[in-house]
């Protein structure tokens, strides 16, 4: 069988920088949380890994719960107009709510999210995402929390797919031109 990192021509963050900066991300949300409930919402399917390893860098209880969204249209994103696949299954009135992705690209997806999940009268809705590419922005995104801000380069790994494939990998990286071809 092929080796899946073998595609990965530029290794941007290793296994060891993501846990590592997800533990400073988890600090950083348990001490603004303090002393008050909290509900982590990640994003399928590329979120599953840093909401598997953000919640276990938290020493506090957690709730976890998930929703799937779709963009409507020929698979781009430019009509801005999401669709909810499968949403929460936690009434979050009244709850402190905070999304986790692991990339905004243009936008779109945590922008409509956000003020989805705001118009549920939460307590708080606050955004943390582990990448965030500033020159693809295409909407204004109001993020708390960023792990790094990285080039407009395609980024596969630790949840990030290039069609379907390289979301298992520990490292974050750019593919080889041979993939493509
Ligand atoms: C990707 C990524 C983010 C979103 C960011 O998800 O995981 O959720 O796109 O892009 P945007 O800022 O341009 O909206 P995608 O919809 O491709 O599905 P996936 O999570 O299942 O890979
Ligand atoms: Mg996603």
């Amino acid at each position: 069988a092929a080796h899946v990192d073998n595609d990965l021509v530029n290794v941007l963050f290793t296994e060891e920088q993501i846990l590592e900066r997800i533990g400073e991300l988890a600090q950083e949300i348990e001490t603004d949380y303090d002393g008050k409930e909290l509900l982590i919402v990640g994003i399928l399917r590329g979120a599953v890994m840093v909401m598997a390893d953000m919640a276990r860098a938290f020493t506090r209880h957690v709730e976890m719960d998930w929703m799937a969204v779709s963009s409507y249209g020929s698979g781009t994103k430019s009509s801005g107009v999401v669709r909810i696949l499968k949403d929460l299954d936690t009434d979050i009135s009244g709850r402190h709510v905070v999304i986790v992705d692991e990339i905004i690209d243009t936008g779109l997806t945590l922008s409509w999210l956000s003020s989805n999940l705001s118009s549920r009268n939460p307590a708080s809705v606050q955004i943390c995402t582990l990448l965030r590419k500033p020159e693809a922005l295409q909407m204004p995104v109001d993020v708390k929390y960023v792990g790094w801000d990285i080039p407009n380069e395609f980024v596969v790994g630790y949840g990030l797919d290039y069609r379907e494939r390289y979301r298992n990998l520990r490292d974050i990286g750019t593919l080889a031109p041979h993939v493509y071809s």
